[in-house]
């Protein structure tokens, strides 16, 4: 993790990476997936598969959470062109924002126009229940309100503009087909929508962290997407967000009860062949 602490990178950085794959991949991928904590099966799905080794790919940041594979795999997912990120980068792990969202740049570079991103959440809304997958309709950018928002610095006019509008950063209209989707792959019992609130991590939220991100609006709480999420909507790609309540945040002084990463995983393992499918289903609608 020597070079984990870049703060920024220059187009033409950004345009090594993407030169590099281009010339080994087939096709031009039209849509990029991040897959979140023990989500990455979901590139297993791709047809004709050309993959590539984190570690192997220039300038490109590597992946040490447990539970992530650190690769990105080339491929077509129902008819359509994809680009799936096996492993995604966490503020958590040392990496500056910067380098979290790296890949991003990279898939505009490539020519990609939609990026669908998943995660692992906790539940605040008393409604959901563990299980449950969130469509995001909004997010908190928590980490930003502290100063780290990954557009902070020099604005590079190629990929966007200085000020990017963020009131409409998750797309209405995708996220109207992942209902219609939901309806089709019978998995309308177990979806919610709501607020998706980043926290950097990696501690888990305290009681009255939790009471006060509920008085805020937020819905559910993690540790990633938001930073990935604005970079896309700066450089202009269309975004659609999931997120699996693994678990639900404690918010009583009397529960015995404990956030562990064990339940978030154990969850994540029964319900991500629906979350899979219902990806699956909205990229054959995009
Ligand atoms: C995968 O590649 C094979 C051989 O090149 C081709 O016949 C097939 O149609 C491809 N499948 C898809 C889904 O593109
Ligand atoms: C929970 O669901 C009820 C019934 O649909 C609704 O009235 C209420 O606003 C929901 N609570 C939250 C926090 O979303
Ligand atoms: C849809 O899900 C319900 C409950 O989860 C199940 O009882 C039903 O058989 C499912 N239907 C289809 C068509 O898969």
């Amino acid at each position: 993790m020597s070079s984990s602490n870049e703060c920024s990178f220059t187009y033409e950085e950004y345009k090594e990476t993407a030169d590099w794959l281009q010339e080994r991949i087939k096709e031009q991928p039209k849509v990029a997936i991040i897959c979140g904590s023990g989500l990455g099966d979901l590139a297993n799905l791709l047809e004709n598969k050309t993959d590539f080794l984190y570690k192997d790919i220039p300038r490109f940041p590597q992946s040490t959470v447990h539970g992530h594979a650190g690769k990105l795999v080339f491929g077509k997912l129902n008819g359509k062109q994809c680009v799936c990120m096996q492993g995604r980068f966490h503020f958590y792990e040392g990496y500056s924002i910067a380098k979290v969202t790296y890949p991003v740049r990279v898939f505009f570079l490539l020519g990609v126009e939609t990026l669908i991103v998943t995660n692992a959440a906790g539940g605040l809304n008393p409604n959901f229940s563990v299980g449950d997958i969130m469509l995001i309709k909004d997010h908190i950018n928590m980490p930003g309100f502290a100063g780290q928002n990954p557009l902070c610095g020099h604005n590079d006019e190629r990929f966007g503009t200085r000020f990017p509008c963020m009131s409409d950063a998750y797309d209405r209209d995708i996220f109207r087909l992942a209902k219609d989707a939901a309806v089709e792959e019978n998995c309308s019992s177990f979806l919610q929508e709501g607020v998706y609130c980043m926290l950097a991590g990696p501690t888990f939220e305290t009681i009255a962290e939790c009471k006060m991100l509920q008085t805020l609006g937020a819905d559910a709480v993690g540790m990633s997407t938001v930073p990935e999420v604005i970079v896309a909507r700066h450089c202009g790609l269309r975004v659609f967000g999931l997120s699996l309540i693994t678990n639900k945040v404690v918010m009583d002084y009397a529960s015995e009860e404990r956030a562990n990463h064990k339940e978030v995983l154990e969850t994540t393992k029964r319900r991500a062949v629906d979350l899979q499918r219902l990806v699956s289903a909205l990229v054959a609608k995009l």
